[in-house]
């Protein structure tokens, strides 16, 4: 099987989980796989709330309802993928540049359910570069601090993200301490948020292997 089918059968196995109402939907090509799904099945919900401009575009071109989470309240479901995962949940996102919003739509949600394929499960978090979403003018400055905590901060040239910031992808991070890490990061001045996910990890991993969907719980 290739990685977008393992991709795509774990994408499908999180429809069991969609129940009704309005659901949170991620970014990134495994979602894409759980919104052609959802669009099968769209009568069952009242509709969802997007985390990235890609995200909204495909769900209204198969006429699924897209709201504002500030209309939408608190959410029971959220579906996202992830770039790194461990088996504790604890994961890393923003590889697609859609962390801040994937952050506040977990956070907004009961549920996190996470979907991906097999080769995104890790032992230890950081061979994937941490992407941090910084506010333009605190650039340097943030790369800065990202070098004093023991990573190498790299620019994402040519890119903006849904919310007029800049992404620093920081490589040559071991994260032995998820949490602490995302912390730290956090209270550097100007970075909008980073792509750990350890405060607010996934509560389920529905992770595409070649002997079907396998369901983890930390
Ligand atoms: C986007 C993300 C995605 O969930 C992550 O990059 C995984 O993407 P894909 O499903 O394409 O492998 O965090 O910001």
């Amino acid at each position: 099987m290739t990685q977008d089918q393992l991709k795509q059968a774990a994408a499908e196995a999180a429809i069991d989980y969609v129940e009704g109402g309005i659901i949170g939907v991620g970014t990134g090509s495994t979602v894409n796989h759980f919104i052609d799904a959802l669009a099968k099945i769209k009568g069952r919900i009242e509709g969802a709330v997007s985390s990235s401009e890609a995200s909204t575009k495909r769900m209204k071109a198969h006429g699924i309802q897209v709201y504002d989470l500030n209309s939408a309240g608190p959410l029971s479901l959220y579906v996202d993928g992830a770039d790194e995962t461990t088996r504790h949940l604890h994961l890393i996102k923003g590889g697609g540049g859609a962390l801040t919003r994937e952050k506040i739509v977990a956070a907004a949600s009961e549920r996190f359910i996470c979907i991906a394929d097999e080769s995104k499960l890790v032992d230890i978090l950081g061979e994937f570069p941490l992407p941090v979403e910084v506010i333009p003018m605190a650039r340097s400055y943030v790369a800065r601090e990202l070098v004093k905590l023991g990573g190498t901060p790299i620019w994402r040239e040519n890119y903006v993200t849904d919310n007029g910031n800049l992404i620093l992808d920081v490589r040559g991070m071991r994260i032995m301490e998820p949490a602490k890490l995302e912390q730290q990061i956090n209270n550097i001045a100007g970075v909008v948020t980073n792509g750990i996910f350890a405060l607010r990890p996934a509560d389920e991993l529905i992770l595409g292997t070649p002997s079907g969907p396998k369901q983890i719980k930390p």
